[in-house]
């Protein structure tokens, strides 16, 4: 196990900051920001590409990048492609798909924008079904039983988040899978949250799509793409350009093998390599490490918002890991927000890119406080005396 006082003093921003927005992407480790120094100065050329011996130096990092993240992942490293954020994961798999007329996918009220405009946006160009299941507003969770009868014969993908970045509320993803592959349809299961914070065996589901800029630790730009092994040669990828394509043969296009196929374009080696250095990060700190501290860091955070005079957690009752939304009686979220950066606490307000969750909740936005494992108690105490202040200031006023 590696010494997390050590790995906790690597984050320069939270020198500054109370950073408690770690769903919207985490802080860069020193680590990480010296690897992609070093790939940009010793081997910052094209990957995959070029036979002379930066670029050989290139690919042979990239694809290192690949086993160190597939191998914490548990996964074949030839199911793991890196992309550029969720959002262009969701996608690839989405082109991949060969929908059409007669295809239903179901979703969830609970998504992220990004796992939910893509589906609705090319049913209308694609001719498919998109039907959009409910939530129970004290769990934050899926209504089982609609999803349920909402999976039928016709029902392609279930395109679901693990963790919904606006609620919290950790979703019973493996009874989805067990539900969707009765009926032969595949789950896309949307990580972004729970990836390099929840200890879940990710390998089962057909797609994982997340990002590697926020629980992996990895910069901005990064992204990666699971696909299971069985799955692969039913896809046929469509995002396509250098690196994916094999060649062109006349009018017809053959495409490269997995993992490459979901590689279209120059990637971001630096962001790549960075990704690799802030696995070993979570590598040496353990993911069962991670999950119980931030389980406890999150718990105090529910425990001492509810101890303060009008402040309303929403569901109530989810199952969380690392995000808390609230509400504050008389007073706008964002000028809660504001207030709270005024005393160098980061969180983030509004509808968090999933305005059918709040427009479900009758709510115009939230407050969301969302932890990482590198924050610690002395953080989580800041945030509650400030909101301690706030709702004191405001009930007398
Ligand atoms: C649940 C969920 N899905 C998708 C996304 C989109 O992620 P990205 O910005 O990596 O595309 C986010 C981002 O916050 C998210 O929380």
């Amino acid at each position: 196990m590696g010494d997390l006082e050590e790995i906790l003093r690597g984050f320069p921003l939270k020198e500054r900051w109370v950073y408690l927005d770690n769903a919207a992407t985490s802080l860069k480790h020193e680590r990480v920001i010296r690897a992609m120094e070093r790939a940009l100065r010793e081997f910052g050329v094209n990957v995959g590409r070029g036979a002379h011996p930066p670029g050989e130096e290139a690919t042979r990092e990239f694809e290192r990048a690949r086993k160190t993240v597939a191998s914490f992942l548990g996964v074949d490293p030839e199911c793991l492609s890196f992309t550029f954020n969720t959002t262009t994961s969701i996608h690839a798999v989405l082109c991949a798909l060969n929908l059409g007329p007669g295809d239903k996918v179901v979703t969830t009220a609970l998504e992220h924008h990004s796992n939910l405009s893509p589906w609705l946006k090319f049913s209308e160009l694609l001719g498919f079904e998109v039907e959009i299941v409910g939530f129970d507003p004290e769990t934050g969770t899926v209504d089982m039983s609609r999803l349920e009868s909402a999976i039928d014969d016709r029902t392609k993908v279930v395109a679901v988040t693990h963790e919904s970045n606006a609620l919290g509320s950790l979703q019973p993803a493996e009874e989805i899978l067990d539900l969707a592959e009765e009926a032969g349809a595949y789950v896309l299961l949307d990580a972004a949250q729970s990836l390099g914070a929840v200890d879940h065996d990710f390998s089962r589901y057909h797609f994982v799509a997340a990002p590697g800029h926020k629980g992996l630790l990895g910069p901005h730009g990064t992204g990666v793409l699971y696909v299971r092994e069985d799955v692969r040669e039913e896809l046929e990828p469509r995002l396509l350009g250098g690196g994916s394509t094999d060649r062109v043969e006349g009018t017809e296009v053959v495409p490269s093998g997995f993992p490459h196929v979901f590689e279209s374009g120059t990637p971001n080696l630096p962001g790549v390599v960075g990704l690799a250095e802030g696995v070993r990060i979570l590598e040496e700190v353990g993911l069962r490490r991670i999950e119980r501290r931030v389980r406890r860091l999150t718990r105090r955070v529910v425990e001492g918002l509810m101890d303060l005079d009008g402040v309303e957690i929403l569901c109530p009752e989810a199952r969380r890991v690392t995000i808390v939304p609230f509400i504050v009686e008389g007073m706008d979220h964002q000028e809660v927000g504001r207030e709270l950066g005024e005393r160098g606490i980061c969180v983030r307000t509004g509808t968090h890119c999933a305005t059918l969750v709040f427009e479900r909740l009758g709510l115009d936005g939230c407050v969301r406080a969302s932890l990482a494992f590198y924050n610690d108690e002395s953080e989580v105490e800041e945030f509650l005396r400030a909101m301690e202040e706030l709702t004191r200031r405001g009930s007398s006023s």
